[in-house]
């Protein structure tokens, strides 16, 4: 039997909160302006707290990740409190900006990419870079949290593995298992490979970036998703796929993990595609860790989203300047 969960966060280890400011105090956004892109910081998307909130199909907080991330009404109170995740992308994507979300755990993706595909003139792909496949479905799941099914929620092939959920206003899945590309796994659970085989996701664990090295995996995993060049890219990121000696903080660290050069090189090639609308870095937890191994973890973020945004190791000449 599973306990019932009486914490209000939406997961059991508190602290993943915490994350987006770890990540703001890093100087990211002074970073981004030296780059030359026009940031804007569109704040924080709270939820609205729905207590109690027992499991069902030993799925914790299920009724809290819904209403936070899809919750079907859409009241944008004075200060956007009451605005969705997905409502939230939506509308940064129809500014024509690059969405970047800062989580809060995995479970956020199921807002992200729902509203980036309802935003986007294009079909959307997605690489989910990760240690985990976070596609259980509720009954396959041994520990009942929702960021280690949102995949299964997203895939349409995996619709009829569902068990009915009440008066829960699920959106159809908005992906197919050919749009969806793993990169960094090292921790699968046996069903979660069941789930990979069936769908024919495809998977580059590490052991095919050991195999293949970054380079091949990176060109892989971006011709697999957007073959012919017409798609746009979904980037989510969680934080575990890079391991825990360089990002610590997070709450399911795997040993044996992308070195943050093998993380940095990958941004740096899905940002020449040209094609990243928006990025998801989530499971940045600063409370699990010394105040030392916080800041480690969230520079490992920050990196990794200017990467992604148009950073190059080798270096940016200042927009605008063309001469000494
Ligand atoms: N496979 C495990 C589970 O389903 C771990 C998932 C970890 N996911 C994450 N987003 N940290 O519970
Ligand atoms: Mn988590
Ligand atoms: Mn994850
Ligand atoms: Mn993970």
């Amino acid at each position: 039997m599973r306990t019932i969960c009486r914490e209000s966060a939406l997961q059991p280890k508190l602290g993943v909160e915490t994350g987006p400011a770890a990540i703001r105090e890093t100087g990211i956004f002074k970073a981004l302006a030296q780059l030359g892109r026009d940031v804007r910081d569109y704040g924080d998307v709270r939820p609205d707290l729905i207590d109690p909130d027992p499991p069902l199909h030993g799925m914790r907080n299920w009724r809290n990740i819904h209403s936070y991330n899809l919750k079907a009404s859409h009241r944008y109170g004075i200060d956007n409190v009451d605005i969705t995740l997905a409502d939230r992308v939506k509308q940064v994507i129809e500014d024509g900006k690059l969405c970047v979300t800062l989580g809060g755990d995995h479970s956020i993706a199921l807002g992200t990419v729902y509203g980036h595909v309802l935003a986007s003139k294009k079909s959307v792909g997605v690489i989910w870079v990760d240690a985990h496949a976070d596609i259980n479905t509720p009954l396959s799941s041994l520990s009942g949290n929702v960021h280690g099914m949102s995949l299964s929620f997203l895939c349409e092939e995996l619709e009829d593995y569902h068990p009915p959920i009440p008066s829960w206003e699920w959106p159809d899945p908005c992906l197919t298992a050919d749009r969806i590309v793993f990169i960094g796994l090292r921790d699968v659970d046996p069903l979660e490979r069941l789930a990979i085989d069936k769908t024919g996701v495809k998977a580059y664990s590490m052991h095919e970036v050991e195999q293949l090295g970054i380079r091949e995996v990176a060109r892989r995993a971006i011709e697999d998703i957007n073959p012919n060049g017409d798609r746009a890219i979904h980037v989510s990121f969680d934080i575990d796929a890079i391991d825990p000696v360089v990002a610590p903080c997070t709450g399911t660290p795997v040993p044996g993990g992308l070195s943050l050069r093998e993380g940095e090189y990958l941004m740096e090639v899905i940002h020449e595609t040209g094609a990243l609308e928006a990025l998801d870095m989530v499971e940045v937890n600063p409370l699990l860790g010394s105040g030392e191994e916080a800041e480690k973890t969230a520079q490992a973020a920050e990196l990794l989203i200017l990467a992604a945004c148009g950073r190059y190791r080798g270096g940016n000449v200042p927009l605008g300047v063309t001469d000494l």
